[in-house]
């Protein structure tokens, strides 16, 4: 069976050094972009499942310093694709519009700061489209979408998500603020 997402509780805390340079790194990332690793979603538009159109929250990231590769590679995994501070700001709609992820088939997030009081990642299937998708998808009107699972990822708490069904952030009102490690290797079995 397919997971869509793990609670990996049982991996290390990233240490208090590191988050505090995440955090810092949000700062600089608000005042002028440098080293982005991406930049998706922004003023993407999209018509929520109310049926209200609007635009997606941005999402940015950010490398994280010479030592947090080493750092992940020693306590979390041995390969990845990359990884650093991940950044979602509230603009305009509370969420993260439904999609696969461009660069990556897991994403494993370690959240600092959630960025509202139920921020909650949800997996969907657009009708008439496998569950599993290829390739990269966006969704333009999520009133159509069937839900199939979710989950307010808990702060401070390794999870590992499945990016290869289409997926949201919802609830988002202030800064969303974690560490994220995008894989291409199903290290933690959610495809087993
Ligand atoms: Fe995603």
């Amino acid at each position: 069976m397919r997971h869509y997402y793990k609670i990996l509780d049982h991996l290390p805390h990233v240490p208090m050094e590191i988050q505090t340079r995440a955090f810092n790194e949000v700062v600089e990332l608000k005042s002028q972009c440098l080293n982005p690793i991406n930049d998706e979603h922004k003023q993407r538009w999209f018509v929520d499942r109310e049926g209200n159109p609007g635009q997606s929250s941005g999402y940015l990231r950010h490398a994280l310093g010479d030592d947090f590769y080493p750092w992940v590679r020693e306590n979390i995994c041995e390969t990845f694709i990359d990884g650093g501070v991940a950044f979602t700001e509230f603009a305009g709609r509370p969420m993260l519009g439904a999609h696969t992820d461009r660069t990556r088939k897991y994403s494993l997030l370690y959240v600092l700061q959630p960025g509202g009081a139920r921020v909650v990642t949800r997996w969907y299937q657009d009708p008439g489209h496998p569950i599993w998708r290829e390739g990269i998808v966006h969704i333009h009107d999520h009133s159509q979408l069937v839900q199939l699972a979710e989950i307010e990822i808990p702060p401070r708490t390794w999870v590992c998500i499945n990016a290869q069904c289409i997926h949201s952030v919802e609830g988002i009102q202030t800064q969303r603020i974690g560490i994220n490690i995008s894989l291409d290797h199903d290290w933690f079995g959610l495809d087993q």
